[in-house]
C-alpha cells in the first residue's frame, strides 16, 4: 500500500456543511449592513472562525473593537450549532460511507484533521462519532489551515509518520497545510484544481483507486 494512514477534512470533504456556515455568517452580515454572498462564503473553506469573520468585515467600513468581534464570532457560532441540529446519517452518502468502510476494511488508518471546533458534533450527528482512529480538530491546535499543526497532530495520534499519510481536501489552505506537513494530498472540488494536490478526485470514490 502507498499510505499507512488517510486523513480527511471534515466538512467539504466527508459532509457538507457550506449552507449551514452561510446562513449563520448571512445573519451576523445583514446585523452589520455588509454585502456577504455565496463566493465570500466559499473563501472560508478550511479557515477558522474568527480568520472568517475578518474576511466577511473586508466589506465593512466601520470601527469594531476586538470584544465585539469576539461577541459577532460567538453569536454566529451559536446559530451554527442550532443548524447542526438539523444534520443526521442522511447527510452522509452512501458514497462516501462505503468508501470510509472499504478503506478501513484494506487496512488504513482513518482520521479527521479539520479546522472547526465543532466537528465532533458534526460526526455525531451524521453518525460516524466513533469511526475514525483519530479526530484532530479546531480544539486541539493553536493554528489553523494553511499551518500543518492539524494534520501533524493527526499523524502524531495514530503514531504513522507524515510520509506515510494521504491528506484529503477541498480547500486550499488545506492542501497547503498537507504540503507543509510533508504529505501527500488529494484535492476534491476546489482542491482538485491546485497544483499541490497529487491526485484530482473527480468523486470521493477516486480515492480507492488512488491509494492502490
Ligand atoms: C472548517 C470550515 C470553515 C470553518 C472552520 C471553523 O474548516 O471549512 O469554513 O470556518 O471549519 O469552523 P467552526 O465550526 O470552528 O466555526
Ligand atoms: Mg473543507
Amino acid at each position: 500500500m502507498k499510505y499507512k494512514a488517510i486523513i480527511f477534512d471534515l466538512d467539504g470533504v466527508i459532509c457538507h456543511t457550506d449552507h449551514y456556515h452561510y446562513q449563520a455568517w448571512k445573519h451576523i452580515a445583514d446585523k452589520l449592513g455588509v454585502y456577504f454572498d455565496e463566493v465570500i462564503n466559499n473563501r472560508l473553506r478550511g479557515i477558522s472562525r474568527m480568520e472568517s469573520f475578518e474576511i466577511i468585515l473586508e466589506g465593512y467600513d466601520g470601527i469594531i473593537s476586538d470584544g465585539e468581534k469576539m461577541r459577532y464570532v460567538a453569536e454566529k457560532n451559536e446559530i451554527y450549532k442550532k443548524l447542526l441540529l438539523d444534520m443526521s446519517p442522511k447527510d452522509l452518502s452512501d458514497e462516501v460511507k462505503e468508501t470510509l468502510e472499504k478503506l478501513k476494511n484494506q487496512g488504513f488508518r482513518l482520521a479527521i484533521g479539520s479546522s472547526s471546533r465543532n466537528a465532533g458534533t458534526i460526526l455525531r450527528q451524521i453518525g460516524l462519532a466513533r469511526f475514525f482512529d483519530a479526530v484532530s480538530d479546531g480544539n486541539n491546535i493553536s493554528k489553523s489551515k494553511p499551518d500543518p499543526e492539524v494534520f501533524l497532530q493527526a499523524s502524531h495520534s495514530l503514531n504513522v509518520p507524515p510520509e506515510d499519510c494521504l491528506v484529503v481536501e477541498d480547500a486550499r489552505a488545506g492542501v497547503e497545510a498537507a504540503a507543509a506537513a510533508g504529505m501527500d494530498c488529494a484535492g476534491i472540488g476546489d482542491a482538485a484544481k491546485s497544483d499541490l494536490s497529487i491526485y484530482k478526485l473527480n468523486t470521493f470514490s477516486d480515492l480507492l483507486r488512488v491509494v492502490q
